[in-house]
């Protein structure tokens, strides 16, 4: 996206499977919308109709690392083209389930997929773009997947992973929070949602609102 042309603001939240955050996504757009703000709720990979074929693509089939990746940034490419740069444009605030933070955390990190194959489709896709806040939910991998577990739900081929792919996961996003620190805050996800839901709502005041 050019420089200056964006209006809006971009959230994106990140962490390993079952850190809980869609709940919070879902508190923080009512929070947003009860300030009056417009806003777009969406995921990756996802977000367009192609992006959610996409999905079904890479959540049930196996595939090679590298072809992986790129239908991640294929995603990507769409969703910014057809909904996030549109909407900030229009001065909307987009709150999207994950971005770049999580291919390089599960491609990298997960699958060890090489840091200059990843840098070289994220500058592709959006160079010199990034969100202005990423809220990262960090918990021990063992207690997410107990969280996973309890939902009864089918796992996905992600979620099916083990704990030591998960432990990649999370060492390669508090890296990236370390390469970042100024868009990536970490928030403590073991803890009571209503907590963690008041840190989120002051950590956004304190960014945006004052
Ligand atoms: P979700 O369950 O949070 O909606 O995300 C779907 C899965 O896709 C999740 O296990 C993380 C994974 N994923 C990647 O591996 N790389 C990516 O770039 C994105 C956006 C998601």
């Amino acid at each position: 996206m050019e420089a200056g042309v964006q209006k809006g603001r971009f959230i994106t939240f990140e962490g390993i499977d079952g850190a809980g955050k869609s709940s919070q996504i879902a508190a923080v757009v009512s929070m947003l919308v009860a300030r009056g703000l417009v806003v777009e709720q969406s995921r990756e990979p996802g977000g367009t109709r192609l992006g959610e074929s996409l999905r079904e693509l890479l959540l049930h089939e196996s595939m090679h690392l590298e072809t992986e990746a790129m239908l991640m940034f294929a995603a990507r490419r769409e969703h910014l083209a057809a909904r996030i740069e549109p909407a900030l444009v229009r001065g909307e605030w987009v709150v999207c389930d994950r971005f770049s933070d999580a291919t390089y955390a599960y491609q990298v990190g997960g699958r060890g997929l090489a840091a200059e194959k990843f840098s070289v489709l994220e500058n592709w896709v959006h160079p010199g773009f990034q969100p202005d806040l990423t809220l990262l939910f960090d918990l021990p991998p063992e207690i997410a997947a107990s969280r996973v577990a309890s939902t009864g739900a089918d796992p996905d081929r992600f979620e099916r992973e083990q704990r030591d792919f998960f432990v990649r996961v999370r060492e390669a996003y508090l890296q990236r929070a370390c390469d970042a620190a100024g868009r990536i805050c970490v928030i403590d996800a073991n803890r009571p949602p209503a907590q963690i839901r008041e840190e989120i709502e002051r950590l956004i005041v304190e960014r945006f609102f004052t």
